[in-house]
């Protein structure tokens, strides 16, 4: 899939100060929250429209709309949630399934202990919503659990990624795109993205 780095200056400002550590817990949660609906706005740039009629003061006009009702969002818990609220900002009507996943701290390897979608979900176009993409373990392990339930339209969309992680991803799901906010320099030994910004769902949770 195509790898899209949203690049503009309010989201490089903001995530700027989400990787400063000495960012609080709740500046970190509302520049989270903000960035989520910068990137919304680019995610959403190729979503289908409506033609529908509308009447202006003056006369009767062609508008086009979007279906809300067409998209669904999948937090990854954590950490996942911190973006919910500010990509729903922008489309209110998508609907929200939550998949837990947490890394097997010796393997690495992502376990999944939660999975509540939305009863039409096969009908949405979902967007996979998570912080951090390390390894891609997570990420991955999400998109296989809607593709498993037959899933086929599935974006993904993270604040910072590893080369790694992308990479991973982009070998395992062809057909997923990758929105991110930023793609840092490498994975350490114990899977932390460098520079980063830390343990996200710690950062935003405690
Ligand atoms: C973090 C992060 C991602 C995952 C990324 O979650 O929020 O979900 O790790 O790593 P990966 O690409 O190597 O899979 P964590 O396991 O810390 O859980 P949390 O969100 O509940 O804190």
């Amino acid at each position: 899939g195509k790898v899209f780095v949203c690049d503009h200056p309010l989201i490089q400002h903001k995530l700027t100060y989400i990787r400063d550590e000495n960012t609080t817990t709740k500046d970190f949660r509302e520049l989270v929250d903000e960035v989520a609906t910068l990137m919304a706005y680019e995610i959403t740039r190729d979503i289908p429209l409506e033609k529908v009629e509308v009447r202006t003061p003056v006369t009767t006009a062609e508008g086009r709309v979007i279906s809300g009702r067409m998209l669904g969002l999948i937090p990854i818990l954590r950490a996942g949630l911190g973006m919910v609220d500010g990509v729903l900002k922008l489309v209110p009507a998508a609907k929200v399934g939550h998949i837990g996943l947490y890394r097997d701290p010796e393997t690495m390897e992502p376990v999944e202990y939660y999975a509540k979608l939305p009863t039409d979900v096969t009908e949405r176009e979902l967007i996979v919503i998570d912080p951090m993409l390390a390894t891609g373990g997570s990420a991955n392990a999400a998109i296989e659990a809607l593709k498993k339930r037959n899933c086929t339209q599935i974006k993904l969309m993270c604040l910072i990624a590893a080369p790694e992680g992308v990479q991973a991803v982009q070998q395992a799901h062809p057909d997923v795109d990758i929105y991110v906010a930023a793609i840092d320099d490498y994975l350490d030994d114990h899977g932390y993205i460098v520079p980063g910004l830390g343990d996200a769902g710690d950062r935003l949770f405690g």
